[in-house]
Order: structure tokens, then C-alpha cells, then sequence
């Protein structure tokens, strides 16, 4: 893995259903994240893609009478991939748990384990959630048996299975997240993992007998390899997991490898930081750097689900508010970490009040009097002192929160500077020293300094909003693309060329129409 190397991933999500707002908000996040790296000038990678196989999307599409494969081809071009191309999401690649590369990779990588030991064939009994597609411990449960997260009553499997000795990486994975606390994040998140490994964890089932929508565990077809087990290994591969030395996989095997950041939401935690770097320690590889578990939307005080039909679709939002917004919206409001309750009435406030007036008002405005007072070219190079002082802080502020996934934090920090800029443009008063022809010199300097700043805006929140941000590029008449612009640089003053033509584009944050009931 080189040094200046980023891959990040999302879950890959069940194709039981189409994606709603939850989905959208881990794979906004890994698009905001990866679009802020690249701006950091490193070479990143990030994957996102579809869970296909297993009893719950089996089960979905026999109750829509089509066959499983189908089905999964159905959702993933009707639905999953729209949307995401929807959001304006830049994933390198998306792989699907029924593809080739994936299952051929899957089966070399356990029969690699079975060779070595780590697994052995045992019975299973106890309950097992199809909702949650995991085994459960009786201690899960709430009263009647049921699944605490689906609140439905668990199967009661009994089948000769395969095994994977969990077990016996427990130490390890005890002495991994204590000398690294930065693996698994947020502290919550890390304290949940080690009372669980501190507990009675047992040996993983890692196969299934009473269904064949699976992979064929390899040396024994009448089994299917346990959904987790076959998805997590996606991560790796995705990007050429043992591939044979001097391949092309291989190649990008060791580019890539070992992830900087799984992230994923907190319902599906332990899968990602106790069974799957269980399985790597088996295999001999590296772990990843970090396991991020942010929190839930949540609809009437519970997670928005599928299986519950609470979720709302993508659409629903954007329809109203736009994509940029959307995108912006859920990683300023919620700290990335903790649950919150998306509020269509909040959304409306902020739109109005941190995008629509605090940032689209200051640059039509800006474009307004360098029309109207410059004959709409960019006056001569000038400097705040003040201004130039904060820019430079807001960014050295705003990386370190980005790239510690603190997305509210970074965005406020880009926010506070844009309040900045309306009070100087409010203090100097440009539309006053305009009256007074010998003031020129002082009305040219605050329009200078003005646009120069809403430049650095612009390049700052690009990965948020990247649609809006290039509008305000290309009406700054800036002829450089803003993709290639640089966090390290952006706050060097003065990258507003004198003599640029600017143009009046489309309103960034349009009025809203009043809200439909929803
Ligand atoms: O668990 N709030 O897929 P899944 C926030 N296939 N995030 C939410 C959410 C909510 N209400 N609902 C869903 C699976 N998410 C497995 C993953 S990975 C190897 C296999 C997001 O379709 C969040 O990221 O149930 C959560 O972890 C994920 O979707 C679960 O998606
Ligand atoms: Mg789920």
C-alpha cells in the first residue's frame, strides 16, 4: 500500500429492496470523504456495489415470483445504480457478490483456511435472524425471541455446518484494538467491540445446507457459504484478492490493500471489526486501518429500514431540495457517529438560511456588483489581512476534521468562514463606497476580496456539493478545472485572475416551493 493511497468502501447492500435515505447516507458520506482525499491530492479508490446472495434476498424475489439471479439484476441496474448515479456518487468500482471475480475469489480464499486448519464441520442450533442474515445468541433476544433490530420472531436452525474457529482470534483481536484505538471508531463503537470480544464469543457457522442461493462451499457443494462470510470478503476482492503474483490483481491487491476505512452503519458493526479481521488474521493479512460506525436515521425514535418500510426514498428529498442539498444536509445536521431523525422542517430551515442566504445570496451578490461596478471583470489583485487570516485556519481547521470523518465539523468550519465573508462585505458596505468616486480604490479592494474568498468557498465545498460549486466555478470565470484543485492550496490569496470575466449563472439554492404534505 503506498503512502499517498486512499480506499475506502461502503457496505454493499442487500438487494431485498431499493435504497432509501439510510443507504444514501453512508455512500454520500464515502463520496464526500473520497472527493476531500482526491482534493488532498491522493490516489483513491473507492468501492461500493450489491449483497446478492442469501436467504433474505432468496426469499424477495420468490415472493415476487422472479428468479433470484434476475432479480438481482433488476435492482441493481433499476435501482441501486441509478440512484447512486442520482447523488453523484464517484465510486472507482462496484461489485457485485454474483459476479465471477467475486465468487471465484471467495471459494480460493476458504478453501486457503480449510487448508490451514481454521475451519472444521460441526453442528448449528440456535436461532438465526433472516433479516439480519446472523446468527443469534439466545442473550440477543428480546422477550418471545425476538430480533431486536427487526423485532420478529429468529428461525431455529438445526444443520450440519461448516466452521470458522472465531474463537481462537479473540486475543489477537483484543490486543489489536487496544494498541490501536484508531481501528474502530467512534470510541462507542470501539468500547462496544471489546466487551464483545471480552465476552464468550464462539466459532462462526460459516455455511448453509437448507438453501443453494449462495456460493458452493468448494469442496463441498452441498453447502452454501454463509452470506457474511462471502460478502465481507468483497472489500478484498474487489481489488484482486490472491491473485496469482505478477497479475494485474496482485498488482492492485498490493496498491490498495490493506483499506484505510470500512465505513459502515452501526447495526452491522461486529461483523466488520471482530469477523472480518478474524478471517484476514487467519489468511495472514493486513487489517484495516480503521472500521467507522456511524449512527442511524431513525423514523419515529427506530432505524429506518426496509424490512420495516419505514425508509423514504432519495427522490423523495431531492425532488424538493435538490441533490446538493441532500448531500449536504444529513452530514451537517448529524454528528457523524451519533442517530438522528431527518426532519423535513429542519431541512427547509437550513436550506434557506446556510445555503440559499448565507452562501448563494453572497455570490450572486458579489456577481451582481462586479457587474454592475466593474463592467463584470474582476478588479486588481488586493488583500484582507483579516480574511486571508481566517481562510488559511478554516482549512488547516476543516482537513483535520474531514479526514477524521468529523463531516460536521468540517462543514461548519467552511461555514463559519462564509459567515465571515457576508460580515466583511456587510461592514464595508460596498453598495455606500460606491457613491463616493473617490473611494473607488477601497470598492474595487472589498470586491477583490470578496471574490477571491468566494473562490476558496467554492473549491472547500465542492466534495459536498459538487454540482453547485462548479456552477460558481465556471461564473467566476475561473479557467482552471475546480476537480484539480488542491486543499493544500486553496488558501493561497489571490488566485482570482484581475481582468476575469464573470457571468451571471442560475440561482445556486432557488427559492423553495412550499412543501408538498408528506
Ligand atoms: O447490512 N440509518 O446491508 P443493508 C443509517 N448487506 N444508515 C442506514 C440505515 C439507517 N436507518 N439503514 C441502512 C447489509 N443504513 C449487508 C452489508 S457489508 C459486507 C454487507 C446503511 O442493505 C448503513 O450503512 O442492510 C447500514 O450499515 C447499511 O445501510 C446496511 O445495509
Ligand atoms: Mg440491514
Amino acid at each position: 500500500m503506498s503512502e499517498n493511497s486512499f480506499y475506502l468502501t461502503t457496505p454493499i447492500y442487500y438487494v431485498n429492496d431499493a435504497p432509501h435515505i439510510g443507504h444514501a447516507y453512508t455512500t454520500v458520506a464515502g463520496d464526500v470523504l473520497t472527493r476531500w482525499h482526491r482534493q488532498r491530492g491522493e490516489s483513491v479508490w473507492f468501492l461500493t456495489g450489491t449483497d446478492e446472495h442469501g436467504q433474505k434476498v432468496l426469499n424477495t424475489a420468490e415472493k415476487n415470483n422472479v428468479a433470484p439471479q434476475e432479480w438481482c439484476d433488476r435492482l441493481v441496474e433499476g435501482a441501486w445504480k441509478p440512484v447512486w448515479k442520482a447523488l453523484n456518487i464517484a465510486n472507482d468500482d462496484f461489485i457485485r457478490t454474483t459476479e465471477p471475480r467475486h465468487m471465484e475469489r471467495v471459494q480460493r480464499f476458504l478453501s486457503g483456511l480449510k487448508d490451514q486448519g481454521h475451519i472444521y464441520s460441526g453442528k448449528y442450533e440456535g436461532p438465526y435472524c433472516i433479516g439480519c442474515e446472523e446468527f443469534k445468541l439466545p442473550g440477543d433476544l428480546l422477550d418471545g425471541g425476538l430480533c431486536p433490530i427487526h423485532s420478529k420472531p429468529c428461525d431455529i436452525l438445526s444443520e450440519e455446518n461448516w466452521f470458522f474457529r472465531l474463537s481462537a482470534f479473540v486475543p489477537a483481536l483484543l490486543e489489536h484494538y487496544k494498541n490501536n484505538p484508531s481501528a474502530c471508531e467512534p470510541t462507542s463503537a470501539r468500547n462496544e467491540v471489546l466487551a464483545f470480544l471480552e465476552g464468550d464469543v464462539q466459532d462462526l457457522s460459516i455455511s448453509r445446507s437448507t438453501f443453494d442461493w449462495g456460493i458452493p462451499v468448494p469442496w463441498d457443494t452441498e453447502q452454501v457459504i454463509y452470506v457474511w462470510f462471502d460478502a465481507l470478503l468483497n472489500y478484498a476482492t474487489a481489488v484482486g484478492l490472491g491473485d496469482e503474483p505478477g497479475s494485474a490483481g496482485a498488482e492492485k491487491f498490493a496498491k490498495t490493500w490493506p483499506a484505510d476505512v470500512h465505513l459502515v452503519g452501526k447495526d452491522i458493526l461486529r461483523f466488520h471489526a471482530v469477523i472480518w479481521p478474524a478471517m484476514l488474521m487467519a489468511a495472514g493479512l493486513p487489517l484495516p486501518k480503521k472500521v467507522f460506525a456511524h449512527g442511524w436515521l431513525l423514523v419515529g425514535g427506530e432505524k429506518m429500514s426496509k424490512s420495516k418500510l419505514t425508509g423514504i426514498a432519495p427522490a423523495d428529498i431531492t425532488d424538493h431540495f435538490g441533490v446538493d442539498a441532500f448531500r449536504y444536509y444529513f452530514l451537517r445536521a448529524i454528528p457523524f457517529g451519533s442517530d438522528g431523525s431527518f426532519s423535513w422542517e429542519d431541512m427547509g430551515a437550513r436550506y434557506t438560511s446556510e445555503l440559499a442566504n448565507d452562501f448563494g445570496n453572497l455570490a450572486s451578490r458579489l456577481i451582481a456588483m462586479i457587474e454592475k461596478y466593474c463592467g463584470g471583470a474582476i478588479p486588481a489583485l488586493a488583500r484582507d489581512a483579516g480574511l486571508e487570516a481566517a481562510l488559511a485556519e478554516t482549512v488547516t481547521k476543516a482537513d483535520a476534521a474531514m479526514v477524521a470523518l468529523d463531516f460536521q465539523g468540517g462543514i461548519n468550519a467552511i461555514m463559519e468562514f462564509c459567515k465571515r465573508v457576508n460580515g466583511y462585505v456587510t461592514e464595508r458596505e460596498p453598495w455606500i463606497v460606491a457613491k463616493d468616486e473617490s473611494r473607488t480604490p477601497e470598492l474595487l479592494e472589498i470586491l477583490y476580496n470578496t471574490a477571491d474568498a468566494i473562490r476558496a468557498l467554492a473549491v472547500l465545498l465542492y466534495p459536498v456539493m459538487p454540482t453547485t460549486c462548479e456552477t460558481l466555478w465556471n461564473s467566476l470565470g475561473m479557467d482552471s478545472e475546480i476537480s484539480s484543485q488542491k486543499i493544500s492550496e486553496v488558501a493561497t490569496w489571490g488566485q482570482i485572475k484581475p481582468g476575469t470575466r464573470v457571468t451571471k449563472g442560475a440561482v445556486l439554492f432557488p427559492r423553495l416551493e412550499e412543501p408538498a404534505a408528506k
